[in-house]
């Protein structure tokens, strides 16, 4: 495995493939979050599914983590070795007037995702992974104005409700991860080497993607916010 991610082609493809997988995931996640707003009780009942399913929870969410983590690291080497042919071809390099800056700073709109996962761990994941396996409360159950009911709803609209400055960085956060998507996503399958009649198509897809979902996270988080005030 290490040796066949040294050739840069294979370290390239297999940054497309964990990126496309990536994709995957948001679909799915974002699916889901929507309902917070469109059906509250639709979103806690697939969220309770979603985090107490042995096969989400064992299997799909250890591979989640594990695509998160290699396409950031794999994503740095890239960069690294990028700047380092870059120094050696093009000593007088000032900036190619071919690349458009959002491929050029791929790195930056990356770090900033990087940035927004640490937070977004912090407020959703780390107090779910605490509640489940920590206190070993797996019910997805609390007092809501005296009655005992599926708590992820509540809980997901308490972290936006009167935060303004998280909803701040959360939709900036998704300008950034919009960026990321707008070249990475198009670019993904062109080094998978999907290149036929229906690569027009599929790129004026993967650029509306790229603008709808983003647009769509930035939606939950005013939403969220907004209806509480
Ligand atoms: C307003 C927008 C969003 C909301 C309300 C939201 C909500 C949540 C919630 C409630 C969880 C905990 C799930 C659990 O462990 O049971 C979670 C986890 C997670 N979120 Fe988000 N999310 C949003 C946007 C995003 C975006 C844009 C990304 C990626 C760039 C993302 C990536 C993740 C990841 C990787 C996890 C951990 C995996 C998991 O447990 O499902 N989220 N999110």
């Amino acid at each position: 495995m290490a040796k066949l991610l040294s050739s840069s082609i294979a370290r390239k493809v297999s940054m497309a493939l964990s990126g496309l997988f990536l994709i995957v995931f948001l679909t799915q996640h974002f699916t889901i979050n929507i309902t917070s707003v469109i059906s509250p009780e639709t979103f806690n009942e697939w969220s309770h599914f979603m985090g107490t399913n042995i096969l989400v929870q064992g299997v799909l969410q250890p591979i989640l983590i594990f695509g998160v983590v290699f396409h950031f690291v794999m994503g740095f080497i890239l960069e690294y070795q990028n700047r380092k042919a870059r120094s050696v071809k093009y000593a007088k390099f000032s900036g190619n007037s071919n690349s458009p800056w959002i491929s050029r700073n791929m790195i930056i709109s990356g770090i900033a995702v990087l940035l927004f996962l640490g937070l977004h761990f912090y407020d959703f994941w780390v107090p779910e992974m605490n509640t489940k396996y920590i206190q070993g409360d797996m019910s997805g159950t609390m007092m809501i104005d005296g009655e005992n009911q599926l708590r992820y709803h509540h809980e997901t609209v308490e972290k936006f409700a009167h935060q303004p400055v998280r909803v701040g960085i959360y939709v900036l956060a998704f300008v950034f991860l919009m960026l990321h998507l707008l070249h990475g996503f198009a670019s993904s399958f062109q080094t998978v080497g999907f290149n036929n009649k229906y690569s027009k198509a599929l790129n004026g897809f993967t650029k509306a993607f790229s603008i709808v979902i983003p647009l769509g996270f930035a939606f939950i988080a005013l939403y969220h916010y907004f209806s509480t005030l």
